[in-house]
């Protein structure tokens, strides 16, 4: 059966940014359904020829020279259409339900690139006009709310609408590559397993940090910060994979069974705690990359007063066997020194030191900028006396497989749409624990005030941060 995918928020900067380049991608590749047409929709009026034009302009400034050929993009641009309305009117969802039934034997993906106060009006309004019925999708960004209660009722809303199996909800974080790698290294690989507890590990670090500032989505930002943008979706979900239990097969329902529960064992966090156990910051004036970069208040859209956090630092425990006595040290912030996502295993000093100079061992999972899994091992220097030093045993991914074009989490997770497999999306229950631990901490920030600690923009973020780790003479991993 054909299909069509269409975009609400056609015209925003995640549409042109990455959705439009990654269906190039699978276009280019030959993965997308043969007839499949890709609607843009939003509020401005615009022949299609315009939009066509717009998608060209900012796909052939997203995509790499080499792989965007005229020929291509002419084939392409054929499937695009366009189509405006406002998301909130239901006479315009009549006029949608004209403008598709002259496709009547079409499978239908939604995909919401909308603000997400839109999500639950757009999926009535839908299931209304009939077009919710068994070979629809739709499809959800992140952040899914603000707040538990928000979640429940988006959630809700949606499950109205469609049946679960219907929903994708993306975190494209998920769609990585190297985020995947990690489940092949942990449940492929024989020699993790035994070691991967509480008896060897002695902590756990994942950090996203980014060189951006809010750029031109500060009407938003401001409302959500660090933790509704980044630790409530994106790196709450790396600790799940960490951490999960091997699940039985790796299959939607399976996979996702393992996640909620590390969510669900997560120690919470509320009132007074929040002085312990976080850190909120927000970037002062400072220098990037040789440049100037102004203080957050100062950024478009930003109110001079904000309180809103652009980093965040948190200690994690999870209640299981598995974790007991590990601290997950999760951190994100924008306008820090150097754009690099990683997870640090931290492993325990050997049992009895035979050298004065030993260093306990640790795993590096290298997300960005370049992907690599590297373990650093002890070794002898050459020459006489044992002297010891830590050498990187690597496992450069890009250089392993150097013939295949390393694809955006987006060609992943929008095929997956495509192909119906949602074991790389989010379940309703996760997205609910995962408020349901966030939730008391941005409870415990409202109870016991403080502003977020300044840092300048181009640092390393606030200075409590490294108290957070040194307090236990252990130091982030820079
Ligand atoms: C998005 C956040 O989900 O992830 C952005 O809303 C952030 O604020 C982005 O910049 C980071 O993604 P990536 O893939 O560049 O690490």
């Amino acid at each position: 059966m054909p299909c069509d995918m269409l975009v609400f928020g056609g015209t925003g900067d995640l549409a042109l940014h990455k959705l439009l380049p990654a269906l190039y991608h699978l276009h280019r590749e030959q993965r997308l359904p043969k007839d499949m047409r890709i609607i843009g929709i939003s509020r401005k009026l615009l022949p299609r020829a315009r939009y066509i034009d717009l998608a060209e302009r900012h796909c052939r400034a997203q995509i790499e020279r080499k792989d965007f050929t005229e020929t291509t993009w002419q084939s392409f641009s054929q499937r695009l259409e366009y189509f405006a309305m406002n998301a909130e009117q239901s006479s315009d969802f009549a006029r949608l339900t004209n403008f598709l039934v002259a496709n009547q034997q079409c499978s239908y993906i939604y995909y919401l690139a909308t603000a997400p106060h839109l999500f639950a009006s757009i999926a009535s309004h839908l299931a209304l006009n009939g077009l919710a019925g068994a070979n629809t999708r739709i499809v959800i960004e992140k952040p899914i709310g603000h707040s538990l209660e928000s979640a429940l009722t988006i959630n809700a809303a949606i499950g109205q609408a469609f049946s679960e199996e219907q929903v994708f909800r993306i975190d494209h974080y998920l769609g990585k590559e190297t985020v995947q790698n990690l489940m092949a290294l942990r449940f492929a690989n024989a020699l993790f397993e035994p070691v991967w507890r509480s008896a060897h590990i002695d902590h756990v670090q994942i950090s996203v940090n980014e060189t951006l500032g809010v750029e031109n989505r500060g009407d938003y930002y401001d409302r959500a910060g660090a933790m509704r943008d980044m630790l409530q979706n994106h790196l709450l979900q790396l600790l799940c994979l960490v951490a999960m239990e091997a699940p039985v097969r790796f299959d939607a329902d399976s996979v996702r069974n393992e996640k909620v529960k590390i969510l669900q064992a997560l120690r919470p966090i509320s009132g007074i705690d929040v002085k312990d156990k976080t850190v909120r910051g927000q970037y002062s004036a400072g220098h990037i990359g040789g440049h100037n970069a102004p203080a957050y208040y100062f950024e478009k859209d930003i109110h001079s007063d904000s309180d809103t956090e652009t980093f965040v630092a948190i200690e994690v425990e999870i209640d299981n066997w598995r974790w007991a006595g590990v601290p997950f040290y999760l951190r994100t912030g924008k306008r820090l020194a150097k754009k690099t996502s990683e997870i640090v295993i931290q492993f325990k000093p050997v049992p009895h030191s035979l050298f004065s100079d030993s260093q306990a061992n640790h795993l590096l999972i290298r997300l960005q900028p370049e992907e690599r899994i590297s373990i650093e091992l002890m070794a002898k220097t050459p020459g006489k006396g044992m002297h010891l030093e830590p050498v990187e045993l690597e496992i450069n991914l890009a250089k392993a497989f150097q013939n295949s074009r390393r694809w955006e989490a987006y060609e992943r997770l929008l095929l997956d749409v495509i192909e119906n497999d949602s074991t790389l999306f989010m379940r309703r229950d996760e997205v609910e624990a995962a408020w349901q631990w966030v939730d008391p901490i941005l409870k415990g920030w409202q109870q016991h005030y403080q502003r977020p600690r300044p840092y300048p923009a181009g640092s390393n973020g606030p200075e409590l941060a490294h108290s957070l780790l040194e307090k236990n003479n252990r130091e982030w991993h820079e």
